[in-house]
């Protein structure tokens, strides 16, 4: 893989905010969760996180023209202006997704800019997890492109060199949990080195666990450097996930639902923590995310998905609760259903056949 640019490399001071222990659990792509015995080698890198205390949204984050909905998904669709020329280091044009003949992704096209943080908002089963897994390779689309920097993702070897250049954070974080959190962060290297280097943490050079250092530091984790994964709080632990994704050297990161199991103080620690790192170093970062007041504060850009498209791409502070109301009206016809299921259970009436 080549090397990073250097805004991708980690910087060497960490971040002002020590976070305390979250509960959220961000979990890179490859690494399996548990206490496994050796280290593994994450599939993708994840971010670095940072502890840091919520920052307000910075104003001069770049501002990416998202690419213009095509077909249906121009519907109704609700998309800034096109206006920053800045190459996108993701792109993803027209992904059509399907499982058992039933369309998941119906066209999906997303743009995401070095130093950019989106926001990907929408309903359950909108098609966001899907989208960020054929974007790593862990589905494979049934159409459309994905390009990062550029350089187009099949799936032959080149593909995974260029897919070395993404991390994913999950919700559920994969760390080994006897092993250090240092340790942790070096496998984030894996990808790039020896294999005869990378057999055992033993044999981790080190410069690399300095720069593994350097990445904990980032996230503020550097004096929990020596602590097995398993005695971190989830916060920490998804800091340190984010730490190894940073040691991968990862371009783009991709986090689904980063947040979701933790509490709103270690949430809003890391979601600020993934805008730090895009604005401070130029990541390009993406977070699913279920809680719009997040996005609104931290992130740059929120793209929404419906149905498997993207039926909105806005600068934060342009969301709207009607936006809201369209993105999430899924979930609320769900919930309509629900109600009525369990009225008709529990041999309740709706107050409007009362009424009758
Ligand atoms: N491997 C799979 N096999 C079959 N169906 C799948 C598979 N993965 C996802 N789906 C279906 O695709 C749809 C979209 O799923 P996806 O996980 O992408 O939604 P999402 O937007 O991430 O939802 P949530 O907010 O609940 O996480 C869902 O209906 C889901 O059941
Ligand atoms: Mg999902």
């Amino acid at each position: 893989m080549t090397s990073p640019p250097a805004g991708t490399r980690p910087a060497p001071v960490a971040l002002a905010s020590s976070a305390g222990d979250g509960g959220s659990v961000p979990v890179p792509m490859t690494s399996p969760a548990g206490d496994g015995g050796s280290v593994p080698a994450p599939m993708t890198s994840p971010p670095a996180g940072g502890g840091s205390a919520p920052t307000p949204r910075q104003g001069g984050a770049s501002r990416v023209a998202p690419t213009p909905p095509q077909g249906r998904a121009a519907e109704g669709a609700r998309h800034a202006v096109p206006g920053d020329a800045a190459r996108p280091a993701l792109t993803v044009r027209g992904l059509r997704k399907a499982f058992s003949g039933r369309t998941v992704l119906d066209g999906l096209d997303l743009s995401l800019a070095p130093g950019e943080f989106l926001a990907l908002l929408g309903a359950n089963g909108s098609g966001k997890s899907t989208a960020l897994r054929c974007v790593v390779g862990l589905e494979t689309p049934d159409a459309g492109e994905i390009l990062v920097h550029g350089d187009r993702l099949g799936g032959q070897e080149a593909g995974a060199a260029v897919r070395r250049r993404l991390a994913m954070i999950f919700q559920q974080i994969h760390l080994v949990h006897r092993r250090s959190a240092l340790d942790n962060v070096c496998a984030g290297a894996l990808g790039r080195l020896p294999l005869h280097r990378s057999l055992t943490p033993i044999l981790f050079p080190r410069e690399l666990r300095e720069e593994a250092m350097a990445c904990l530091d980032r996230v503020g984790m550097a004096d929990r450097a020596a602590e097995p994964a398993g005695r971190l709080s989830g916060g920490q632990r998804q800091r340190v996930a984010i730490a190894r994704a940073l040691c991968q050297r990862a371009e783009i990161i991709l986090a689904d639902e980063p947040v979701s199991a933790l509490d709103p103080a270690a949430a809003e620690q890391v979601v600020a923590l993934l805008a730090d790192l895009a604005h401070d170093q130029g990541l390009a970062v993406a977070a699913v995310l279920h809680q719009p007041d997040l996005a609104r504060r931290h992130a740059d850009r929120v793209a929404g998905l419906l149905h498997g498209r993207a039926a909105l791409d806005l600068p934060a502070t342009a969301l709207t609760e009607t936006d809201l109301a369209t993105l999430y009206a899924p979930d609320r016809q769900a919930a309509g259903r629900q109600a009525t299921t369990d009225d008709h259970h529990s041999g309740r009436h709706h107050p409007d056949q009362e009424q009758q």
